[in-house]
């Protein structure tokens, strides 16, 4: 690591565009677009608990990571987990460390504030294993032209659909099943996605059913958040199906289970990476005797082909970060 490199929170506009720029760069955002048109979690303007941790070197932002503290809902109640994205170091700078002492560092912020797990997702797999985390969890996946018998439904059929955010679509959010838990200080950040497809049916004051398709850089063609009542979220997907038959519907598999997305050819695959930061407090609240806890992500949820875990673990699309 070079000697001049000092790491200090990104704070404030000046930094924020520093940011900005070295993210668009690093993920080759097509001009005249930004990185937080996609992830607004880790726009300050936006996210909420977020802690965003640069490295400095003679003054100009080299490498980052960002973290935000989330709660996710467990077989206890909730625990703390820090959410790691926004990661990143500019190509002059690469191989000395910065991204891998930015995370530990940004991980380190979320342990000093009650987080006893963190979860990231990313394809740099080695990178991550090196900093302690396991690929755990599963989602499953499936076409939804392969579930369209399970769609048909007229109970809700004289009911409007509707495109775009809306309020009452956050409302039915905060009802979904699993995951983290949604406050209203996340309606900033969730609300300014820019390039992701709302669709909803209900009416203005209140959603029945909501479902979010695409994201821009990634989550393209997928259907990753959905819920709210069973027959309108069938009539829902049904429309979805009508205009895009190619489209994949993304989910817990207890949640496929649930509605009978099933079939043959669903995905299973794996649902993130993740680092024990401190196992006692995490087994207690997932209802896991504390004695044996290992600090290992697998011991708690599995591995990605697991059948079963010892904490089932699920997330959503716009969370993962
Ligand atoms: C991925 C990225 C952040 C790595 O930054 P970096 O500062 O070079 O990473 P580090 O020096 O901390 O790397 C630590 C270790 O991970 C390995 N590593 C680095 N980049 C890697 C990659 N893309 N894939 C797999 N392993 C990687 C390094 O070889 C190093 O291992 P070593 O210590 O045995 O040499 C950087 O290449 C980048 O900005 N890429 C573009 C943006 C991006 O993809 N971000 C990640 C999104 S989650």
């Amino acid at each position: 690591m070079s000697v001049k490199t000092v790491f200090q929170t990104i704070s404030g506009e000046r930094a924020q565009r520093e940011y900005e720029e070295l993210l668009g760069s690093a993920f080759g955002v097509p001009q005249g677009t930004s990185f937080f048109d996609d992830f607004p979690v880790w726009d300050e303007r936006h996210g909420a608990d977020i802690y965003r941790a640069g490295a400095y070197d003679g003054g100009r932002l080299v490498a980052a990571a960002s973290c935000r503290i989330a709660r996710l809902a467990v077989a206890k109640g909730s625990v703390s987990v820090a959410v790691i994205g926004g990661v990143v170091t500019h190509a002059s700078h690469r191989g000395r460390g910065l991204a891998s002492e930015a995370v530990n560092i940004a991980i380190e912020h979320a342990a000093s504030q009650g987080a006893v797990l963190a979860l990231l997702w990313g394809s740099e797999h080695s990178m991550y294993r090196k900093l302690g985390f396991e690929l755990c969890g599963v989602q499953s996946r499936v076409p939804i032209k392969q579930i369209k018998d399970r769609l048909v439904s007229h109970a809700f059929s004289g009911m409007k659909t509707g495109t775009g955010w809306q309020d009452a679509v956050f409302k039915c959010m905060r009802g979904r099943e699993g995951g983290f838990i949604i406050e209203n200080k996340d309606k900033k950040w969730l609300s300014a996605h820019k390039n992701v497809h709302w669709w909803w049916i209900g009416d203005n004051l209140e959603v029945r059913a909501y479902a979010a398709v695409g994201r821009g850089i990634d989550l393209g063609g997928m259907i990753h958040e959905w819920g709210g009542d069973k027959e309108a979220l069938m009539l829902l997907l049904a429309r979805l199906q009508e205009t895009g038959p190619m489209l994949e519907i993304l989910g817990s598999p207890a949640l496929f289970e649930k509605y009978g997305f099933n079939p043959a050819g669903s995905v299973r695959e794996h649902l993130c990476m993740a680092r024990v930061v401190d196992a006692g407090a995490l087994a207690r609240a997932g209802g896991v005797d504390p004695a044996g806890a290992a600090p290992d992500a697998r011991w708690f949820f599995g591995a990605p082909d697991a059948r079963a875990a010892r904490m089932p673990l699920w997330v959503w699309g716009l969370d993962a970060a």
